[in-house]
C-alpha cells in the first residue's frame, strides 16, 4: 500500500470515530428525531474514501496545525460532502438509488427525510467548526467558517450543482465552461480541505495561496476522474451507478474531448498540482502523491 493510502486510512479511522460520536441521538430523542439521525448516519457512516478529511489532516500536518482541530474540521467537511451527495442523488437531481454501496437515503427512508437529513448535516458542520474545541482563537474559527461557507454555497458547491443541472438542458460546448462548473461543484470543497490546514495553523498568505492552487488543480482532477470512471468503472467497485452521464447530457470533459482528451487534461493538471507545492520542499512529498491516488483510483 502506498504511503498516501496508509495515511488516508489512518485519518479515515480517526475521523470516523469522531463522526460516530457526533452522530449519536440525544437521550431525549423521540421516534422522529431518531429517524432523522438514523438517516444522517446511513449517509455518513456507509463508508466513502474520506479523501476530504484526509486532505484537511495532511495539510494541517504540513503547516504544523494541531491534529485535534484538524480532525474536527475533517468531520465537518465530510458532513458537508455527504449532504451534497444525499441531495445530488434525489429524484429532482441525479435520481440515483445506490450510494457508497447502499440504497440512497431517499430510497432507504423517503425524500422529505433525505432533504432534512442533508439540511441537518450542513448546519451541524458549522456547529462543529464554531465550537472552541476546534481552535482556541475565535478569529481562526471565523476564518475557517467563512472559507467553508464560500466553498459550500452559491459560488461554490451549490452554484456548481445548479450549473450542472442547467447544462443538461443547454449543453456546454467549451472546455472552459465545463471546468468552471466543475471547479464549483466538486473543486470548491476539495480546495477548502487543502486550505483548512494553513488556516488552522494561522499560516502566512503564501502557504494558504500555495495550498489553494494545489487544491484547485486537485479538485478538477478529481471530477475528471469521476467522469472517466462513469464510463470505465463498475458499479460494484464504485458503490454507485455508472454509465449515466452521457445519457443525462452531463457537462463533462469526457463528453467533450473523449476519454484520452480528458485523461490528458487530468495529467496536465497533476503537474500543476505538484508545482504548487514546490515551496514546501520535501515536506510536501506525501501530499503530492494524492494526485496519483486520484488518477489511479477505481472507486
Ligand atoms: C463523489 O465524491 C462525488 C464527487 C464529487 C465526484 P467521492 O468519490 O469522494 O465520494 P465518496 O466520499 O468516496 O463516497
Ligand atoms: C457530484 O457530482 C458533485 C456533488 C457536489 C455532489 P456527480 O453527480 O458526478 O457525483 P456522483 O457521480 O453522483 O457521485
Ligand atoms: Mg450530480
Ligand atoms: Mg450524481
Ligand atoms: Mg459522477
Amino acid at each position: 500500500m502506498s504511503d498516501f493510502k496508509l495515511e488516508l486510512a489512518r485519518s479515515a479511522e480517526a475521523v470516523e470515530a469522531l463522526l460516530a460520536e457526533i452522530l449519536t441521538d440525544t437521550p431525549d430523542a423521540v421516534a422522529a428525531d431518531k429517524r432523522l439521525w438514523g438517516a444522517m448516519r446511513h449517509s455518513v457512516m456507509a463508508g466513502g474514501k474520506r479523501l476530504r478529511p484526509g486532505l484537511v489532516m495532511m495539510s494541517a500536518e504540513l503547516c504544523g496545525a494541531d491534529r485535534q482541530g484538524a480532525l474536527r474540521v475533517g468531520a465537518a467537511i465530510e458532513l458537508i460532502h455527504s449532504y451534497s451527495l444525499v441531495h445530488d442523488d434525489l429524484p429532482a437531481m441525479d435520481d440515483d438509488d445506490l450510494r457508497r454501496g447502499q440504497p440512497t437515503v431517499h430510497i432507504a427512508y423517503d425524500e422529505a427525510t433525505a432533504i432534512l437529513a442533508g439540511d441537518a448535516m450542513l448546519t451541524l458542520a458549522f456547529e462543529i467548526v464554531a465550537d472552541p474545541a476546534t481552535h482556541a482563537d475565535g478569529g481562526v474559527r471565523a476564518a475557517i467558517i467563512s472559507a467553508l461557507a464560500q466553498a459550500a454555497g452559491a459560488n461554490g458547491m451549490v452554484g456548481g450543482q445548479i450549473r450542472d443541472l442547467a447544462a443538461e438542458a443547454e449543453p456546454l460546448s467549451q472546455a472552459a465552461d465545463i471546468l468552471a462548473l466543475q471547479e464549483r461543484k466538486t473543486g470548491a470543497l476539495i480546495e477548502f480541505s487543502c486550505i483548512a490546514g494553513p488556516l488552522l495553523a494561522d499560516a502566512g498568505v503564501d502557504q494558504v495561496q500555495a495550498l489553494k492552487r494545489f487544491g484547485h488543480a486537485l479538485g478538477l482532477i478529481f471530477q475528471i476522474t469521476d467522469d472517466l470512471l462513469d464510463v470505465e468503472g463498475s458499479a460494484a467497485e464504485m458503490g454507485k451507478a455508472v454509465g449515466k452521464d452521457a445519457d443525462r447530457g452531463k457537462g463533462t470533459l469526457v463528453g467533450l474531448m473523449g476519454l484520452d482528451g480528458a485523461r490528458a487534461e487530468a495529467r496536465k493538471l497533476s503537474q500543476e498540482a505538484s508545482s504548487a507545492l514546490e515551496t514546501f520542499g520535501e515536506a510536501a512529498n506525501l501530499l503530492k502523491t494524492v494526485t496519483d491516488f486520484v488518477l489511479d483510483r477505481r472507486n
